[in-house]
């Protein structure tokens, strides 16, 4: 079986600060990283800054900067951002990189080599926000600007000499390939649209432009940069060291498992991207994830629309695990989903603070009191008992398959029951009232440890620094973490001594 898992998240444009919206894919793809981690796989999960074209071209201008040095300002944030987010990507690309050119030169030569590129001349509507070329029926007018239907930002009309890609070609192709992966793009709602785009017929696709210099230069006619859309996707091989492809992390990563993008960009990544790549003789990935936005308001929120919210400002006044724990939780995975401040502090408050946490605490301290801090011996479990123990087993395969197949809700909805459960089953239980029977004071706590075991390490995905704190009580690290031992209840040792924690998430007092 294929034991290593390859995800990227899409490589962000440096033209301003990064917002909730970049955070929250990056969140998301962290989470499966470090999922599949646990579950035993190796893991190369990527992300980085998108530096070229004319939307940086432009953006550089504005602030009067030379558009490198503009770009490792802003490329700076976003790797700032990779950090305050904790999240565990492996490595972090720039296209601006020597590394990413030589890739995209050589996935071009190989194009034009193989007669999919020709020279012409383009002459339609271009946005510059988007990067994205469009059709006439694709425009509408609005207050008297030209703008896409689509993502409803402004273009212009662009004419001038461009290299062609032969997409006209892959259209039956690209069905079939849908066909035989029906996989590849989810939800299936996107691939619905997807497939209706390709069967009302494809254009061949301008992939060169001429009137600004801010790319790569195209390898036999250096008057032209290469579009920037061809340029970005190919990072998702560059960092395996493409062209390099028997390279170890080439052989071992690509096709890549998941690309999980926001459903702007459905279109270059389950479109062009695979036509590109079997146009080259290379395998397209295994699957694109496109999922909604986070709204500002009834708005995407984006820096046009001027209704940012900054993740930096949330995670100081609430904590990073919190924020990661709110967006796998509230947001419906592949909807769009609002950002409330109350919901967040209801959050924290009643499933984090409450559920969690006091959990921990309670029973930590109770076995403190109790048991000198050891794990309970002599225990005999009950029908009641191996009820609440068997879930995960009776569940796993699911939870296994939901993940695989980017269910997070089905995952996420799972550890809140869970959660549920194990406070009613502490509280019915009543350990404090059976001090004269210890054996079934034994088993009580036995069992609670346990739920908050393998709840912990659920949530390790998720909230990996809190996760990691509550699994301290039982000495499991990082490096020990294991997915899978949440089938089994007879891991812990007995007599073993457990570790006190301190308090994992404070309560938000509300004085109104
Ligand atoms: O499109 N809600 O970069 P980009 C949810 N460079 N996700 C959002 C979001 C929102 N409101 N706003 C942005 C580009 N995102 C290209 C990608 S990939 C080869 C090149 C997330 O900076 C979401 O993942 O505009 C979306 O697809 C991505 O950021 C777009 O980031
Ligand atoms: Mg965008």
């Amino acid at each position: 079986m294929d034991k290593n898992f390859y995800i990227t998240t899409p490589i962000y444009y440096p033209s301003a600060k990064p917002h909730m919206g970049h955070a929250y894919s990056s969140i998301v793809a962290d989470f499966f990283a470090r999922f599949k981690r646990i579950q035993g796989y190796k893991v190369f999960f990527l992300t980085g800054t998108d530096e070229h074209g004319q939307k940086i071209q432009r953006a550089a201008e504005k602030k009067g900067m030379e558009p490198k040095a503009f770009c490792d300002e802003i490329s700076k944030t976003f790797f700032d951002l990779s950090k305050t987010l904790n999240l565990s990507n492996d490595d972090f690309i720039r296209t601006t990189e020597d590394r990413h050119r030589k890739s995209v030169e050589n996935l071009w030569n190989i194009l034009e080599n193989k007669n999919e590129i020709y020279l012409s001349k383009y002459s339609g509507w271009y946005s510059v926000s988007d990067e994205a070329f469009y059709s006439e029926d694709e425009i509408e007018t609005k207050d008297g600007n030209k703008i896409s239907k689509i993502s409803g930002s402004q273009v212009e009309w662009v004419e001038e000499e461009s290299f062609f890609f032969k997409l006209s070609n892959w259209q039956e192709k690209l069905l079939n390939f849908y066909n035989d992966n029906p996989d590849f793009i989810l939800p299936e709602s996107r691939k619905n649209e997807v497939v209706s785009f390709v069967k009302s017929g494809l254009k061949d696709l301008s992939v060169s432009r001429k009137s600004f210099s801010w790319g790569i230069k195209v390898p036999s006619n250096k008057d032209h940069v290469i579009y920037v859309w061809l340029d970005a996707l190919t990072n998702y091989i560059s960092a395996l060291n493409y062209p390099n492809i028997d390279d170890n992390l080439y052989k071992s990563y690509w096709p890549a498992s998941l690309h999980l993008i926001g459903k702007d960009i459905l279109r270059f990544h389950a479109i062009y991207w695979p036509a590109f790549l079997l146009a080259a003789d290379i395998q397209p990935p295994k699957r694109v994830y496109g999922h909604g936005w986070i709204l500002s308001g009834e708005e995407k929120m984006s820096k046009s629309k001027g209704n940012i919210l900054d993740p930096i400002e949330i995670i100081e006044t609430y904590g990073l695990d919190p924020l990661r724990y709110y967006l796998i939780k509230e947001v419906s995975f592949g909807n769009d989903g609002n950002i409330s401040q109350e919901k967040l502090e209801n959050c924290i408050n009643s499933d984090l603070a409450n559920n969690y946490g006091n959990l921990c605490q309670r029973v930590i301290s109770f076995i403190e009191k109790n048991l000198d801090l050891k794990i309970p011996e002599k225990y005999v479990l009950k029908d009641e008992d191996l009820k609440i123990l068997k879930v995960y087993e009776n569940l796993f395969d699911k939870l296994v398959d939901s993940i695989d197949k980017q269910n997070i809700n089905f995952y996420v909805n799972f550890i809140q029951e869970q959660l549920f459960a194990a406070n009613k089953y502490f509280n019915d239980q009543e350990p404090w009232k059976k001090k004269e029977d210890l054996i079934r004071l034994n088993t009580i706590l036995y069992v609670s440890l346990e739920l908050i075991r393998k709840i912990s390490i659920m949530l390790y995905p998720i909230i990996p620094n809190s996760s990691l704190k509550a699994l301290k009580i039982f000495n499991i690290t990082e490096d020990t973490i294991d997915f899978n031992s949440i089938k089994y209840h007879e891991i812990l040792k007995i007599n073993d001594k457990l570790n006190k924690i301190s308090i994992l998430f404070k309560k938000i007092e509300n004085y109104d």
